[in-house]
């Protein structure tokens, strides 16, 4: 994509990528003997957790005739189909029993399988891996493995506080991620009596670097008027206070923040519901205010009105996008959402082809704007 000085025009393609992990559930909300529902990228889940608490998912249709297994009975270790009874291993959705068969009748049952997608929980969340989409013949084909685990949130001592925060925002998440990495919507959308107003508008100048799969905020002094450090700057004196902010794909953005012996890290994922649904899901782990018994509900205040507000914006910004309007991204503001662009095109371009990806960006780059 060539970089322009005019606008660009920008038309999300809102494709959801496959072969990554995705939040499907806080931890809190999946308790053994009991099925909830979930979606990831247009793909509906029974998610649940076995008798020793390890926590499943499957596709939420039978392989028979399509039930809903959310519907089924669950023992703990097997679930039961509520149309005929075909009974399936949670793990790894392999038919146990198929009831109407005659003692004569041969049919290979272990050779079915109820759609199964590898499960994990991690700091607070089940996440679900979402696999390429295999061959066609639904129904026989063993689960697949994740190539690697779960991200984790980055922690630096033993004891720590951890806490989420969800939202649903009725937009595609494209919108959702460049949403969230938008450094000028700050002073407009996330105004408030204590925090700061559209007056406490100034130049910043931040150096970004290309990583793995995305790039990188380098660690820098944090902005006078970012909420954690507010909070920091309480502890620390501010030159000894440094933050990172990290985007890799498909959805992940995590920061860290560290002062002294203090630390805040987050790993705040957009994950794809449908089309033209997108949650996000802010976890954050930290080690000031342990001795504080307000401190976790005071950060999580500060933090719920901000998603808060995020969430409003992208509800009346739906409205504006129903007619595809064209859009455009600007230097400098808009560049982190030109690279997300850039490197999902790459990463598509990586699979087709089957090469190495191309990061779109050849090295460090000094990004300027007013917020
Ligand atoms: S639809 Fe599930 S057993 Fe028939
Ligand atoms: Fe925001």
């Amino acid at each position: 994509m060539p970089e322009l000085d005019s606008p660009q025009r920008q038309a999300p393609d809102s494709l959801m990528l496959t072969g990554f992990w995705y939040r499907a559930l806080p931890a809190d909300r999946v308790h053994r003997h009991r099925l909830e529902k979930a979606m990831l990228l247009e793909i509906p889940l029974v998610v649940g957790r076995d008798r020793a608490g390890r926590p499943f998912a499957l596709r939420d249709a039978c392989p028979h005739r399509g039930m809903p297994l959310h519907c089924g009975k669950f023992d703990g270790e097997n679930l039961e189909c509520s149309y005929h009874g075909w009974t399936f291993d949670v793990h790894d959705g392999q038919c146990q029993l198929i009831p109407s068969l005659t003692a004569d009748q041969d049919l290979k049952v272990d050779r079915i399988y109820a759609g199964s997608y590898p499960c994990e929980e991690q700091d607070g969340f089940v996440w679900v891996y979402i696999p390429e989409p295999g061959p066609q013949g639904a129904g026989f084909s063993k689960p697949e493995e994740a190539s690697e685990p779960a991200p984790v949130i980055e922690k630096f001592t033993d004891k720590y506080k951890l806490a989420y925060l969800s939202a649903g925002m009725p937009v595609s998440i494209d919108h959702g991620i460049i949403g969230l990495m938008d450094p000028a919507h700050g002073p407009f959308v996330h105004q408030a009596w204590w925090w700061r107003s559209r007056h406490s508008i100034h130049e910043k100048k931040k150096n970004f670097e290309p990583i793995p799969n995305g790039f990188r905020m380098s660690a820098h002094t944090p902005s006078s008027n970012s909420a954690p450090y507010r909070l920091l700057r309480l502890y620390a004196a501010a030159d000894s206070i440094t933050t990172t902010i990290d985007f890799v794909l498909p959805n992940v953005r995590t920061e860290i923040i560290r002062a002294g012996k203090y630390w805040f890290s987050s790993l705040t994922t957009v994950t794809p519901i449908t089309r033209s649904q997108c949650r996000i899901d802010v976890v954050a782990a930290w080690n000031i205010f342990r001795w504080l018994p307000f401190g976790p509900e005071l950060l999580k205040f500060v933090f719920a009105k901000f998603v808060e507000q995020d969430r409003r914006t992208m509800e009346l910004q739906a409205e504006g996008l129903k007619h595809n309007p064209h859009l455009m991204l600007i230097d400098d503001a808009d560049r982190p959402a030109k690279w997300y662009f850039q490197l999902k095109a790459a990463h598509l371009e990586a699979k087709r082809t089957g090469g190495e990806m191309k990061h779109p960006m050849a090295g460090a780059v000094t990004l300027r704007w007013r917020s």
